[in-house]
């Protein structure tokens, strides 16, 4: 049958460009969870909307599920397809389409790498700031899929806040043209956020228009080393008060182990428990003299056990290398990923909690914490021992994960801050959704997509 399938797309669409290689599926059909087998159907390459359109109504006629795929970074399964799905790859479309000086817009194809969108910006005199590490291979279509975050959420927001205008294709086949850049429209549903963070769900994105903005004040950047947890959020609150923050992100000592035996230069002496990479605007000497005050302040009330301010350019890349390298060094233990989000004054209780239940839970496991302390995100990852087989390695996550979510139920946190729910956190949306709000959500769905070929199995069971 599928095989047929497959065949009457060739005739309707002899220009795609279609792959079914052995080689081709396992690339296309995996992300970075590397947990599933992929097995799709084939991998299409679109190279315009039109073609896009084209392969959904194909879809809809032959009821073959699409899984929507861009740089296949994603830590949540969401662009997995094990499943005989057609990867639906946005690879081809990936070029800027314009660029407009009054409204300050780029305006781009889905494909498109979150590096490639940075220089286009700079090209401008412009930034667009959401940044994280995977940016050179990341795409544009996948973080708006999961409303990506990053490490400069604490300063401009989530990928959310930068999207003008979206064009999708529908379930049906339909094109929508959402919001076309306006700054002000108040006309009723605003169908461009309920895309944002839909994971492919309720539509694909063909094009975005993102806003950009100017470029920071000079900023300079400091590694902190902490003496224990409660300082973190402490600090935090120092420096928050006394400069303006660009980044604020953690990591524990366990984590600066694999990212130093992973390359990165240790800059700091000694053992010390928490470490904090934090980037502010220091335009004027006013601004540096604040940095030293507030550094002070925290050496004196013993919140900071000691600090480097970066003095060049490399050297702040160093210092950033060790936040920013950890996910990369990890790869080899295949982590249990945990993207965690509490609001940042229900951050310190928080902590106690899932420290209790970490350690008690993994007494024999490696447990890496870091992320984005500033925005209240934490990634637990959870390594596997060597001698553990995958699949009870899982099985033990998932029971864990199950008190981690009860956890976060009390603390009114969320399941996912910032990859997504895909096919790794399904079980576990009702710890942050209610039943409502997920009859509600499975209602638009059926909405955007009746016949369920967009990312079937994502985000819900
Ligand atoms: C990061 O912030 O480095 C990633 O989102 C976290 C991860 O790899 O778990
Ligand atoms: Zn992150």
């Amino acid at each position: 049958m599928t095989d047929q399938a497959l065949a009457d797309l060739g005739r309707r669409l002899p220009e795609l460009r279609l792959l079914t290689d052995a080689g081709d599926l396992e690339h296309y059909g995996r992300d970075w969870t590397r947990r599933w087998t992929p097995a799709p159907l084939a991998i299409a390459l679109p190279a315009s909307v039109e073609e896009v359109q084209d392969v959904v109504r194909w879809a809809n006629e032959h009821k073959v599920a699409i899984v929507p795929s861009g740089g296949r970074t994603g830590l949540s399964g969401g662009a997995v397809a094990a499943r005989g799905e057609l990867v639906l790859s946005l690879a081809r479309m990936n070029r800027v389409l314009g660029f407009d000086a009054v409204d300050r817009t780029l305006t781009v194809q889905p494909g498109i790498a979150l590096e490639a969108v940075h220089e286009a910006a700079r090209t401008h005199g412009l930034i667009y700031p959401v940044d994280f590490a995977a940016r050179g291979s990341c795409s544009l279509g996948g973080n708006i899929a999961t409303n990506a975050g990053g490490i400069r959420v604490i300063r401009y927001g989530n990928t959310r806040e930068w999207i003008a205008g979206l064009k999708v294709v529908t379930g049906h086949g339909e094109l929508l043209d959402l919001n076309r850049g306006l700054i002000k429209n108040s006309s009723g549903y605003d169908l461009r956020q309920l895309m944002i963070g839909s994971e492919g769900t309720l539509g694909i994105v063909v094009e975005a228009t993102l806003r950009l903005t100017e470029p920071p004040p000079a900023s300079q950047v400091m590694l902190l080393a902490l003496p224990n947890m409660d300082a973190l959020m402490q600090v935090f609150a120092l420096f928050r008060e006394h400069l303006s923050l660009q980044a604020f992100e953690f990591f524990t000592d366990i984590a600066l182990k694999h990212v130093l035996a992973h390359g990165a230069q240790r800059a700091i002496d000694g053992e010390h428990p928490y470490y904090v990479v934090t980037e502010f605007e220091a335009p004027d000497e006013r601004a540096q003299d604040a940095a030293m005050a507030a550094f002070e302040k925290g050496v004196e009330g013993g919140l900071i056990s000691d600090g480097v301010l970066a003095q060049s350019d490399a050297q702040a890349a160093a210092l950033w290398r060790l936040r920013e390298g950890i996910t990369e060094s990890l790869a080899p233990h295949k982590p249990y990923k945990n993207d965690i989000s509490v609001r940042i004054g229900a951050v310190p209780a928080f902590l106690h909690d899932i420290q209790t239940l970490l350690a008690r839970e993994y007494p024999h496991i490696e447990v890496v914490w870091f992320g984005h302390i500033g925005d209240g995100n934490l990634h637990i990852n959870v390594l596997k021992p060597e001698a553990l087989s995958d699949a009870d390695f899982i099985a033990q996550c998932e029971h864990v994960t199950k008190l981690l979510a009860d956890t976060l139920h009390r603390h009114g946190g969320s399941i996912s801050a910032e990859h997504g729910i895909g096919l790794v956190k399904r079980a576990y949306l009702e710890s942050t959704r209610s039943a409502s709000e997920i009859a509600l959500m499975r209602g638009v769905r059926q909405v955007f997509d009746p016949n369920g070929i967009l990312n079937p199995g994502k985000l819900f069971i």
